[in-house]
């Protein structure tokens, strides 16, 4: 077994080159702060998901691309102040340049090399790719799942009228949920999210993710157990079509878990 606390270090003394900067603003600190305990809070998450499917795999590399695979985040929000990509660069390729940069990947036996950068590489992508490689196809579906889940913890908990938090940051307060999300979500497709342009639309994206693009059924349990759903839905403007998404949702979850 190898000793993850190294890692951890690792992670922390690279972090801490960010927040220690002497330029450093209170946008950028805490949206820097929310980022590292996103990545702790998501390797958490892929830990517990990999256990109760009992997956027979490496928990290194799933602890591994849980805390890792936002690490281009700080690079990305220093630079140009937006964890938008579109208006940026790539994060998860930002991420395999920093853990190439740092020497990091070196540290890594080589065997694992792969399936540590292609989950990464494909832990943004809008839809999973058709994988032919069952391990490979577990590590991302798993990191998948544990980052999403993060996000309906940040929705149900956070305050959309905080517009230093870069979730809600050049967004409007418009009740709006535009046809091609609403019919997207309805038909379980993923939507592109990068050019979402209200709060409530973010929000009802993020919420439609568990009806077209949760992997595993210990995530839907997760999200049922601490009533995500519900907590996410009463933080959103309460209209026809976020409403009826709301009940959609819900009864995906129950569906998926009957079987
Ligand atoms: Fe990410």
């Amino acid at each position: 077994m190898k000793d993850f606390k190294k890692f951890e270090k690792i992670f922390d003394e690279y972090v801490d080159r960010f927040l220690n900067n002497d330029n450093i603003d209170e946008e950028r600190k805490i949206n820097f702060i929310n980022k590292k305990l996103h990545s702790y809070r998501v390797r958490d998450n892929i830990l517990q998901i990999a256990k109760e499917e009992n997956l027979k795999l490496d928990m290194f590399i799933v602890e591994f691309i849980g805390l890792f695979h936002d690490i281009g985040r700080f690079y990305q929000y220093e630079k140009y102040e937006t964890f938008n990509d579109a208006y940026s660069e790539n994060h998860a390729k930002l991420s395999i340049k920093v853990l190439e940069d740092e020497g990091i990947i070196k540290l890594i036996d080589y065997e694992a090399r792969p399936y540590i950068v292609d989950s990464i590489l494909m832990h943004n992508m809008q839809d999973l790719p058709k994988i032919e490689d069952r391990k490979m196809y577990l590590y991302s579906a798993l990191l998948r799942d544990a980052d999403k889940l993060d996000g309906f913890k940040l929705i149900a908990e956070s305050d959309s009228n905080n517009k230093k938090l870069a979730y809600y940051k050049n967004k409007s307060d418009e009740p709006i949920i535009s046809d091609y999300v609403y019919n997207s979500i309805m038909n379980n497709k993923t939507v592109y999210k990068y050019d979402l342009k209200t709060i409530l639309e973010s929000q009802i994206v993020t919420l439609g993710y568990i009806s077209c693009d949760i992997n595993f059924d210990s995530t839907l349990k997760i999200i049922k157990e601490n009533e995500y759903t519900k907590k996410m839905f009463e933080k959103m403007q309460d209209t026809p079509r976020a409403r009826e998404i709301y009940d959609f949702v819900n009864n995906y979850i129950n569906r998926r878990l009957e079987k």
